[in-house]
């Protein structure tokens, strides 16, 4: 298959590619810089620039594109970078594929399960689960909406509402090991709120099945099908590391050293995968000790 992929140059994108390539699809990556040989093409979704012409006759799109969610504090100007970076620019490739004399058969674009809000306690969250308040569930709203033109142009779209993907050289685990491998480690703000998580090579796994099997559309949770709490993956994470999980970190602390960010760390969001089990796709990583386990290993 002829694959086209945007944000691959980030944690999933560049697993993504990887796997595609080690499989002998042939991988089109649409690149903010300047291209380097015909893997990639030049694209600019800030002003709306990209020459369509290599689009034509892909069999899928990819969009992981995004300025990094948890890198810094949220300012107003970083908050509108945030939205912009994936309303605009899935728009753009949306509107892009659409306009394809030979547009491809699927456009799986990324999503969050913060679509479903901040916090919601214990309730089990699948697909068919309401949504709720906050700025990242208006941002995740805005962006699935922002692939409409893609679905009414007939190409199917999978949304993929990504848990927290673990990976020990990038995202929210990485930052977290540092601490724990000096025995500082522990519960983040009480530790009773549900993280849910999935594995990288679940991650990966969960798109090329998107993209390989026909008749995948509408959102997908891609998470573990067994979220635990957040007391429940620090003891974990801890036990693997053969460290101590003892000093919890205040939800004070949190809220001086990540600002707004906090209370989206912080609220509980119990996600189980339904659409991709019912999908017949089966993870290899469904705890959070085996995802932990592979991530450390990886
Ligand atoms: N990883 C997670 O735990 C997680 C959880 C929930 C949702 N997600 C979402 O899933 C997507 C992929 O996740 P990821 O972890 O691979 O993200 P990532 O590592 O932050 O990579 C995102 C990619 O987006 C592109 N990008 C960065 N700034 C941009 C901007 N201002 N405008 C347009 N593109 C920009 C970059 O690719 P290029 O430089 O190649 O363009 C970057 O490598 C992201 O949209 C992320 O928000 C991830």
């Amino acid at each position: 298959m002829r694959i086209a992929v945007a944000g691959s140059s980030g944690l999933v994108g560049t697993a993504l590619c990887a796997s595609l390539t080690a499989d002998g699809h042939d991988v089109l990556r649409l690149v903010r810089r300047p291209a380097t040989d015909s893997s990639e093409l030049h694209w600019d979704p800030a002003i709306g620039d990209v020459d369509p012409n290599p689009l034509e006759g892909i069999d899928a799109a990819v969009n992981l594109a995004g300025a990094g969610v948890g890198e810094r504090r949220w300012s107003k100007a970083y908050k509108q970078l945030l939205r912009s970076s994936r309303i605009h620019t899935t728009a753009f490739l949306a509107n892009t594929l659409a306009g394809l004399d030979d547009p491809p058969r699927v456009f799986v674009s990324a999503s969050g399960i913060n679509y479903y809000g901040t916090d919601r306690g214990n309730e089990v969250l699948d697909e068919n689960s309401e949504p709720d308040g906050g700025f990242l569930a208006g941002l995740c709203r805005d962006w699935e909406e922002a692939a409409q033109a893609a679905s009414a142009a007939g190409i199917a779209v999978c949304q993929t509402r990504f848990g927290i993907v673990l990976d020990r050289h990038q995202g929210a685990m990485s930052r977290m090991l540092p601490l724990f491998r000096w025995g500082l480690g522990g519960p983040l703000a009480g530790g009773r709120q549900y993280w849910s998580f999935i594995s990288l090579a679940d991650t990966v796994n969960a798109l090329r099945f998107l993209i390989e099997k026909e008749g995948c559309a509408g959102a997908y949770n891609m998470t573990a099908p067994e979220p635990v709490t957040n007391a429940e993956f620090t003891r974990v994470l801890a036990y693997l590391l053969s460290r101590p999980a003892l000093l919890p970190a205040p939800w004070l602390a949190l809220r001086i050293a990540l600002g707004e960010f906090a209370h989206e760390i912080a609220g509980s969001l119990r996600v189980v995968p339904t659409r991709l089990t019912e999908s017949g796709f089966t993870h290899q990583h469904p705890t959070a000790r085996s995802a932990i386990a592979h991530a450390l290993s990886s």
